[in-house]
């Protein structure tokens, strides 16, 4: 086939998208519900099915170390701050420790930032050492479980294993001391030594205000085929290339640079909110985890997610259906993504285009200060309440121990 036929062929299937983009306009006020495998829990309300203690710790564990740099507040990290902001005033927080179904302990673990604004992990282990240790030392509660009915919330690239380079995150593995607590996390990828059984994986965070402030008119037709703004490539860290995003990101720019269905770039251009109103799919690639917040803006604006993270565990899986919503696309896949994405019936798109335009669906993806029903604060207080109750394997026989306190790299074991 000569590139002329190529060429007209693309316009009849971007008239075809425009196409979609008109009828959606009168979809936009239609809505579908949205139903889990664990039935419509997306706006189950979790007042009144748990009771969560908030341990005091001295502010150099959570408040001082924001001081020192406000930039936590606003990166994708800052899930940790806000649910600990949420549960101090939450229904669900008790002040009786004697009453409480979880613990939670409020360590800010991804605030220590690189002039760039980027997390160090390294300190992590040792603040979270150091915490255990008190709470420990001070209240009965972890003693009794060590920290089965606690939970922890460890936002980083690969959660609790605390490191960026996978590579790494594997070889340290998931903290030692967390091996019993429930782990909320953004982290989610099967099979994967820093995803343990009952983990909670959460969104990223993704500024509720910001992205609001952006939004167009909802019947503006959506022109743009497959949007994204991002790296394809990562030459400081990965000179060789195919380690970074293990070189799902640059087949996709190798392949598609010159494909008129795709708008991509590694520009960042100021309108990047409006763009992805504007487009019917937006890629979400892995980087260098699997992870990013491209997937929140998605179904924030309404785009549908195009996942290219083979095993990826998306965020409250238990409550969202993200196979009807979402476009799954493996990486060895990539080169065939124009053919897989033209070759998804209209209908089809329709409806993921429906299910996305469900404003619970949004509110889960989202932190808004103050939390609002619904919202992720709530969807990771419903994961809680659904492993209650704790069975009997939670709670140790008197003056049984399982955790080993000087387990995991010599570093990790010195005071914080
Ligand atoms: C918890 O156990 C540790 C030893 O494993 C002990 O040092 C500590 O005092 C205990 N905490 C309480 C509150 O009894």
């Amino acid at each position: 086939m000569g590139h002329g036929m190529w060429a007209s062929c693309f316009l009849v299937i971007a008239l075809a998208i425009l196409n979609i983009g008109a009828v959606a306009i009168d979809q936009t006020q239609q809505t579908e519900r949205i139903s889990g495998s664990a039935g419509d829990v997306l706006e189950d309300d979790p007042i009144g099915r748990l009771k969560v203690f908030v341990y005091e710790l001295p502010s150099k564990y959570n408040k001082k170390i924001l001081q020192k740099d406000s930039r936590c507040l606003t990166h994708m990290f800052a899930a940790e701050i806000f649910m600990h902001r949420f549960l101090l005033s939450s229904p669900v927080r008790t002040l009786n420790p004697e009453e409480a179904d979880w613990f939670y302990t409020p360590v800010y673990s991804t605030c220590d930032l690189t002039p760039n604004g980027l997390p160090l992990p390294f300190k992590s282990p040792r603040m979270i050492r150091s915490a255990i240790q008190l709470i420990s030392s001070r209240w009965p509660y972890w003693n009794r479980t060590e920290g089965a009915d606690h939970f922890f919330v460890v936002p980083h690239d690969f959660a609790a294993c605390f490191h960026y380079q996978e590579e790494k995150a594997i070889e340290r593995g998931i903290l030692p001391l967390l091996q019993r607590a429930t782990l909320v996390q953004t982290f989610g990828q099967r099979n994967h030594v820093c995803l343990k059984e009952g983990s909670i994986i959460i969104p990223p965070y993704a500024p509720p205000q910001k992205m609001q402030a952006h939004l167009i008119p909802p019947d503006t037709p959506r022109s743009i085929f497959v949007y994204f703004r991002g790296l394809f490539y990562d030459v400081g860290n990965d000179p060789e290339g195919g380690y970074y995003a293990r070189g799902a990101r640059a087949s996709v720019w190798e392949n598609f640079k010159d494909n008129p269905l795709f708008d991509i770039s590694t520009e960042h251009p100021t309108t990047y909110y409006e763009d992805m109103q504007r487009a019917v799919f937006c890629l979400c690639p892995l980087g260098w985890a699997p992870w990013s917040p491209r997937l929140v803006e998605g179904v924030v604006f309404g785009c549908i997610p195009v996942i290219i993270a083979d095993d990826i565990v998306l965020p409250f899986a238990d409550a969202i259906p993200w196979d009807e919503i979402g476009v799954f696309v493996a990486e060895e896949d990539v080169p065939r993504l124009d053919t897989i994405l033209t070759s998804i019936p209209q209908e089809v798109v329709l409806r993921k285009q429906r299910l996305l335009a469900n404003p619970s669906m949004k509110q889960a993806m989202l932190f808004p200060q103050p939390g609002q029903p619904g919202d992720a604060f709530h969807q990771i207080l419903n994961g809680l309440a659904r492993k209650l109750p704790h069975d009997s394997s939670t709670y140790l026989r008197p003056g049984e121990r399982v955790l080993d306190w000087n387990a995991g790299p010599v570093g990790d074991l010195k005071p914080w």
